[in-house]
């Protein structure tokens, strides 16, 4: 987990590229989030300070975007998709799966903070249903019995 000091520090050097532009602030915080993983309150309360913008401002901003999280989040981000094509196709049996296998319900992250379970509505390649990805890569056609060998390259 990273210090306060390194909090800052990250707040600043991401303020800094974008010239402290308020009109920036959704792509500061994605920036941050990257960095971070998550939105800690510490990092929007510095944001908030060094910016002048009100922190309800951007908690607001925050939390309306569904990309932005303010819990924190697992290395890899696991998310199954729930769309039409996936859901026909057997989505559902994937997450249930990788909830029992991985010990967290959809929305939360393993005690280990490797993993987070979230599910999206597309991931915009519908041909290849059902889909999971994780982190960055794509897995398509994905069944339930591929998940745990799958599982082990992240570990
Ligand atoms: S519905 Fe799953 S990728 Fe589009």
């Amino acid at each position: 987990m990273k210090t306060m000091k390194t909090i800052e520090k990250t707040v600043k050097d991401i303020i800094k590229k974008y010239d402290g532009d308020k009109t920036a602030m959704i792509a500061i915080l994605q920036d941050v989030q990257e960095e971070l993983r998550y939105l800690p309150k510490e990092a929007l309360t510095s944001i908030s300070k060094k910016m002048e913008v009100p922190l309800t401002r951007i908690y607001e901003i925050a939390t309306f975007y569904n990309a932005f999280s303010l819990k924190p989040r697992g290395k890899y981000v696991i998310e199954v998709c729930a769309g039409t094509a996936c859901h026909v196709q057997g989505g559902s049996n994937l997450m249930d799966r990788l909830e029992r296998d991985m010990g967290v319900a959809c929305g939360e992250t393993t005690k280990d903070k490797m993993f987070t379970l979230e599910e999206v509505r597309c991931l915009g390649c519908c041909s290849l249903a059902p889909v999971v990805r994780i982190g960055a890569d794509v897995h398509p056609y994905l069944t339930q019995d591929e998940i745990p060998k799958i599982m082990r390259n992240y570990k």
